[in-house]
């Protein structure tokens, strides 16, 4: 596989899978996401470079593409931290205090929403509903949720992540 920033390029495993994928699919392009997901994980983050890379590959326009990777919370345009806090900020997690997580957040780590830690130890996300709601205020850390936060849970949550 090649990983240049200026030409991104799957090699030929990774574009054995393209092709796997595509073949699932009456309509090849029901295969963007995941093909989306195999980039960011073969380039670390999908840049403008990977967005025209991937659309060659679906024979769609770099703009397209483009709609696709920012209408999803999960696909990072920048290279993003080792681990993604996501805080839903939907109704039932308003409604319990996610705005005051987030914003303790954000002063715990010291960036905004959507930005990285200097250290790239941490990138911060505010994302619509995790589908747990029972357990408001929610959020996700990397692969697993953590719910009924409080500002003590969230330090608890953060000292834990290297
Ligand atoms: S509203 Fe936050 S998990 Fe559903």
């Amino acid at each position: 596989m090649t990983a240049n920033a200026r030409s991104p390029e799957f090699g030929p495993e990774h574009l054995a899978e393209v092709r796997r994928l595509q073949g699932l699919y009456p309509d090849k392009r029901g295969a963007l996401l995941p093909v989306l997901h195999l980039a960011q994980d073969t380039f670390g983050y999908i840049s403008l470079e990977v967005e025209a890379y991937v659309a060659g590959l679906f024979e769609l326009s770099p703009a397209h593409v483009h709609e696709v990777v920012t209408f999803y919370t999960l696909y990072f345009q920048h290279p993003k931290g080792r681990h993604v806090v996501a805080v839903c900020h939907n109704l039932s997690c308003h409604l319990l205090g996610a705005k005051g997580i987030i914003e303790h957040l954000t002063q715990r780590l010291g960036v905004e929403v959507g930005e990285t830690t200097p250290d790239g130890r941490v990138t911060l996300l505010s994302v619509e509903c995790l589908c747990a709601c029972e357990q408001a205020p929610m959020m996700q850390v990397d692969d697993r949720y953590e719910g009924n936060l409080t500002p003590e849970k969230v330090d608890g949550i953060l000292g834990g992540l290297r």
